[in-house]
């Protein structure tokens, strides 16, 4: 009736606006009847690289079935494949793509990376095969998720703002993230996750083979460099990313999303960009 449509409207909103923005599973799961177990616990794409895990695939959908009982269990894996040391099957078919058209259909075929069952679209890349410059961000957001693109939503805004104040646009950059699918709810990516993911975004980086690279946030800066140094000490200094065989000049700088959240560290993204402008001059 009206007032319980009315009533599931309102808690959608406040759902909504709490962040829980896309569905895991298909069906709910009442996390106050599971005592102490974290929520998560039972739906943790993380744990899937167990040996423990049981190999039979979850009922047909994107989505893994409801939990059937509350207790202690072994974690479930998203797909019935095998589970690969983390990486190893990941570079074995990232190696094997010969063009961007070849990654691009690999990675929509892979399946050793569980966001890929909670995302809506893969988000390969935007921007142009021939750019001089090759951008990498952290993961896609809501946005990005639903178009299958990268930097769509606020933070692409912005993102496109910063190059066009050196002169860039979207046809002068090739853009991709650190992984190619949405964490859900935008969660700190795992390692798991990434030692996936980045064999292919390395793979990327070589067949693109850009001449230089900007490394967008932490995440990024600390995955392309292999590095725990935060961010703050490594923006604005030239690094090196090593990809296949060849090294490529990289600059790490602030996230479009942090500058949004503190618009007042926009000064030092300034002057990162005008020395990426100053490199592109040669
Ligand atoms: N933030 C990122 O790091 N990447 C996107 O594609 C969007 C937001």
């Amino acid at each position: 009736d009206q007032t319980t449509a009315r009533a599931a409207g309102q808690i959608l909103a406040w759902y909504e606006a709490m962040g829980v923005d896309a569905a895991v599973q298909d069906e709910p799961v009442d996390w106050l009847q599971r005592g102490a177990k974290a929520p998560g616990a039972d739906f943790a794409p993380t744990t899937r690289q167990s040996p423990a895990a049981p190999s039979t695939p979850p009922a047909a959908g994107r989505a893994p079935s409801p939990a059937p009982s509350p207790g202690p269990r072994a974690p479930r894996r998203l797909t019935g494949t095998p589970a690969p040391a983390a990486g190893d099957d990941a570079r074995a078919t990232a190696e094997k793509a010969k063009s961007l058209a070849d990654l691009g259909t690999a990675l929509s075929q892979y399946e050793g990376c569980g966001l890929k069952a909670t995302a809506k679209n893969l988000c390969f890349y935007r921007g142009a095969e021939q750019a001089r410059l090759m951008i990498v961000g952290e993961a896609p957001g809501r946005d990005e998720d639903l178009q299958g693109l990268p930097f769509v939503g606020r933070a692409g805004q912005l993102l496109d703002r910063m190059l066009a104040a050196i002169g860039l646009d979207r046809t002068s950059v090739y853009i991709i993230n650190t992984l190619p699918w949405r964490p859900p709810g935008n969660r700190t990516p795992t390692p798991a996750e990434h030692a996936v993911c980045m064999p292919f975004v390395e793979r990327h980086v070589e067949l693109v083979n850009p001449e230089m690279l900007v490394l967008l946030g932490g995440v990024s800066a600390k995955q392309m460099l292999r590095t725990d140094t935060g961010i703050m000490r490594l923006r604005g200094k030239w690094a090196s990313v090593r990809a296949g065989d060849k090294e490529f000049p990289a600059l790490p700088t602030l996230h479009p999303a942090y500058l949004l959240r503190q618009p007042a560290q926009k000064r030092l993204a300034w002057r990162d960009l005008l020395s990426l402008k100053a490199k592109l001059e040669g």
